[in-house]
């Protein structure tokens, strides 16, 4: 031990032990046979007397523990044989120092976000017409990212407001009401009979976040249900929150479409009480939503079951430039009686993505229930991150606060949902024209910001790496990022990878 070592090279045969009065617990703990702190591994070496001591390890001595050493050494023994003790743990602080890099030596690189991955690779590359369909953020005809009119117009009316206090817990109450209404619908039951408990969030991933977290505390036992494939994010908010997950299929390769029957199957498959992630319109990465019908069956089904239907909407008017139309899964679920849970994104619909703008909402049985229930939200949110940020919420409010401004939103997401349904149109019928042997009626066929190509991971590295156009490995074309400018050499370049 450290303290020993010191204690016997510089006071040999002291009475003293550590453990006497005086000593600060710290000290204390570090003289402790078991109080070696952050080392993984032991050594240790023999002294002459037979007795083994372990040799300091990285991380055993920081400067601030040297200081409590002296003080406690002087605690112990008097000026004088401290300043011996105090040139021993001197000398022993800077051989563990040099011993000691850092505290954190030993944590290892976590994995590569996959985007992250693909955006590196493009910038990497010198090639004048580079495409990048990795990023799923809304870009305009010229590739440029976007800040909606209408967002510009709610800035200067909030711009010089001296509020810059702290929201409460859950946020902007203005905001909340309005973002359930926009989900549920302006005459939703639900709203009117005060069954809604709502908070703003940090955006998607963090009301994604506060479900789980709620989930593991009053769902308990409860498995999630995700499909396949998802949002890679799902995985790592439930797997974090420590909840259980379970795959239902979504995706059928052969058709490119939904595989309706799978996920009632593995739907059916589930316990009462579980939790079936839903998105709720344009799925990331499929960009393949089930049709109303389809809809109204998995429905059923997870009444029958007793499932607790949960409803990921970040793309809401996104999808079909209608929010009302995008909305419709949730609308069915809540007119068959479902209680239900949504998180709302205002990233891609209002162009708000670095504001971290959204709300997180569960429909209960009555307004005793919200109450309660909406307290543990913020119990949840509290440690998390106190509160969440104003600026995008103050944006929210006055844009869906009135009703020019909301018109004025509506237009201009239709403007953004317009142009990508326009570049799916263009890149179909493009690869159509070449005469493709392949068929690409999915391009059209799918919604929303993604398009799943059906290309294969060797196709998708062909297209780096012949073509300078990166996307993910699993042929997700991200069609924010196809314009006018660059669908033809797209097409071309899709062509020339799956022909030959
Ligand atoms: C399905 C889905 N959910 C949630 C999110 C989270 O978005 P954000 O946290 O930026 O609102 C995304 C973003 O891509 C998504 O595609």
């Amino acid at each position: 031990m450290i303290v020993e070592q010191v204690l016997s090279s510089g006071l040999a045969g002291s009475a003293l032990s550590a453990s006497a009065a005086g000593v600060p617990r710290r000290l204390r703990r570090m003289t402790g046979r078991s109080g070696a702190r952050r080392s993984t591994t032991r050594s240790s070496t023999a002294t002459k007397a037979g007795r083994r001591t372990r040799l300091p390890m990285r991380g055993d001595l920081a400067a601030s523990d040297a200081i409590m050493l002296r003080r406690g050494a002087a605690t112990l023994l008097g000026q004088a044989a401290a300043q011996k003790l105090s040139q021993n743990a001197a000398a022993i602080t800077t051989s563990a120092a040099t011993l000691s890099q850092s505290w954190f030596a030993d944590v290892p690189m976590a994995p590569k976000d996959p985007i992250l991955g693909i955006t590196e690779a493009y910038l990497a590359t010198k090639r004048q017409d580079k495409i990048n369909l990795g990023v799923g953020a809304y870009r305009d005809d010229d590739s440029k990212p976007v800040v909606l009119e209408v967002v510009r117009k709610a800035e200067s009316r909030i711009a010089g407001s001296e509020f810059m206090e702290y929201l409460p817990i859950g946020g902007l109450k203005a905001f909340n009401d309005l973002s359930v209404k926009l989900a549920y619908g302006e005459d939703a039951d639900c709203i009117k009979e005060g069954r809604v408990a709502a908070v703003q969030s940090l955006s998607g991933t963090g009301s994604c976040r506060l479900m789980a977290e709620f989930m593991k505390r009053y769902m308990p036992g409860a498995k999630i249900w995700i499909p396949k494939p998802t949002w890679s994010n799902h995985h790592n908010i439930w797997r974090d929150a420590g909840v259980e997950e379970a795959i239902y299929r979504y995706y059928k390769p052969e058709t490119r479409g939904l595989d309706q029957e799978g996920l009632l199957e593995d739907l059916g498959m589930a316990k009462q009480g579980d939790l079936v992630l839903l998105h709720a319109c344009a799925h990331n990465p499929t960009g393949v939503d089930p049709t109303v019908e389809q809809w109204q069956e998995i429905s059923k089904v997870m009444k029958e079951k007793k499932l607790f239907p949960f409803f990921d909407m970040a793309y809401q008017g996104f999808a079909s430039g209608d929010c009302t139309r995008d909305a419709q899964a949730i609308r069915t679920f809540l007119a068959d009686g479902h209680q239900l849970g949504c998180s709302q994104s205002y990233a891609k619909n209002m162009g708000l993505y670095g504001q971290r703008t959204g709300c997180f909402s569960l429909i209960t049985a009555s307004p005793e229930e919200t109450s309660a229930v909406e307290s543990q939200m913020k119990a949840i949110a509290r440690p998390m991150y106190s509160n969440p940020p104003l600026h995008g919420a103050l944006i929210v409010k006055e844009i869906l606060g009135d009703e020019g401004l909301k018109q004025q939103w509506y237009d201009e997401v239709k403007g953004m949902a317009d142009r990508i349904i326009t570049m799916r149109a263009l890149l179909r019928k493009n690869l159509e024209d070449m005469g493709n042997p392949l068929p690409w009626n999915h391009i059209t066929e799918q919604i929303g910001m993604f398009c799943f190509s059906g290309i294969s991971p060797e196709q998708v590295d062909r297209l780096a790496q012949e073509h300078a156009i990166f996307m993910t490995r699993n042929g997700r074309i991200s069609m924010a990022g196809v314009t006018t400018k660059n669908v033809g050499r797209l097409s071309e370049a899709l062509h020339q990878v799956t022909t030959a």
